[in-house]
């Protein structure tokens, strides 16, 4: 049900570093078919798993796998893609998911587009990581599109009071629920390391 909303694509901007010549073209080509592809399979590995496990047991039984499948998930699949993946959000649950200055100025401004009625689409950008090293870094919006989601990052009355009880111990800095659906959930964001510029 969620999965055509989830995984609606957005169109991605490319902005290579002004300062510095751009790596070859084909391998930002090829670092971006693998951050996009990442971010696909985390989102539906995290969907099926939530979707699983609420109807084995109830959204309760579904705070505690979510809490070790999400960054599980994202550390393995980081390993064996070569790259890192991550969720982030401006209002997190769990505060290791924070947003770095990078990912902040993205969701700021996505989420201003959307108050100013525009939808947020996917950021692509090389980046320099000191030294010569550069690196691809995507950043895929996260709209909320309520329906399960809200069951634990809904509205005060959308949140059982189980499932609340079980947030307030888990996640005593829990910020991330009172969403409705439009609004900006966070994002994911994937870094792709980039072969070093060549010595001229
Ligand atoms: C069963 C409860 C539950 C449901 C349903 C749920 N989440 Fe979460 N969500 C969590 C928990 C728990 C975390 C913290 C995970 C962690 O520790 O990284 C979280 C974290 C997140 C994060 C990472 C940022 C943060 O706040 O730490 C995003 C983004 C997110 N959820 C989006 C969604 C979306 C979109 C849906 C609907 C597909 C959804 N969630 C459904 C419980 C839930």
């Amino acid at each position: 049900m969620l999965r055509h909303l989830l995984l609606s694509a957005g169109i991605a901007l490319f902005a290579a570093s002004a300062e510095e010549s751009a790596p070859a073209s084909s391998d930002v080509a090829a670092a971006k078919g693998r951050a996009e592809a990442a971010a696909t399979t985390l989102q539906r590995t995290l969907l099926a798993e939530l979707e699983a496990a609420i109807a084995a047991g109830g959204p309760a039984n579904a705070v505690e796998v979510c809490r070790d499948v999400a960054q599980r998930h994202s550390k393995e699949l980081s390993e064996s893609e070569g790259l890192v993946i991550r969720r982030t959000a401006l209002r997190t649950r769990n505060p290791v998911n924070a947003p770095d200055a990078f990912e902040r100025e993205f969701l700021e401004s996505a989420e201003a587009g959307i108050r100013s009625g525009k939808q947020p689409t996917t950021k692509i950008e090389v980046v320099g990581t000191g030294g010569r090293g550069r690196e691809l870094r995507m950043l895929r919006p996260l709209v909320f599109p309520g329906g399960i989601c809200s069951q634990c990052h809904g509205t005060a009355d959308e949140i059982s009071p189980e499932v609340r009880a079980i947030l307030a111990e888990r996640y005593p800095d829990d910020r991330a629920t009172g969403f409705r659906p439009g609004d900006l959930r966070g994002a994911l964001s994937v870094r792709v390391p980039l072969a070093a510029e060549a010595t001229p």
